[in-house]
């Protein structure tokens, strides 16, 4: 079983104004790698925090995976990126750009997203876009290289 932690960043969402159908994007489709979500927060676009709810997922929580959907683009309130590097201690590039590169063939709104990915001990953390549609997309791609990745981190 693959512990998946997922973060959505959204100032509409942490103050139940909206809800929060890419979290459920992404507890459906990690089901296919043998992932499973152990825990899950909406958190509003504030660097701190999320980098602290990451911090958390990562070093209390042990999740293996942690997953951020949301504030990726180029909105003044879009954070996730910068929060994400305040905690990863190694970056993965190469899962950013597979997703970048793929999801172009899709649309070419694809390279306005910053999102980034990088390990914090034995946790991988990836920001992945905001809208279901690009979650979906974006989890499509990078899945089938996931579990190998992750048991090399163990
Ligand atoms: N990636 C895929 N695969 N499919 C999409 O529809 N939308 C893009 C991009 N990445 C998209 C995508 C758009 S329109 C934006 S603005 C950025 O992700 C940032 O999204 P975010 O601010 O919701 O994180």
């Amino acid at each position: 079983m693959i512990s998946v932690g997922v973060i959505t960043a959204s100032d509409k969402g942490s103050r139940g104004e909206r809800e929060d159908r890419s979290g459920q994007v992404i507890a459906e489709q990690v089901k296919t790698i043998g992932g499973q979500v152990v825990t899950y927060k909406i958190v509003p676009d504030e660097r701190a925090i999320l980098a602290e709810t990451m911090r958390k997922m990562a070093d209390d929580e042990k999740v293996d995976l942690i997953l951020t959907t949301g504030g990726t683009g180029f909105s003044p309130r879009d954070v996730t990126p910068e929060a994400t590097l305040d905690v990863i201690e190694r970056l993965v590039p190469g899962i950013a750009e597979a997703m970048r590169a793929q999801s172009m063939k899709i649309t070419n709104r694809a390279m306005l997203t910053r999102g980034v990915a990088g390990l914090r001990g034995k946790s991988l953390l990836i920001n992945l876009p905001g809208s279901p549609k690009a979650v979906a997309e974006c989890l499509a791609v990078i899945m089938p290289a996931l579990p190998h990745g992750l048991a090399i981190l163990k």
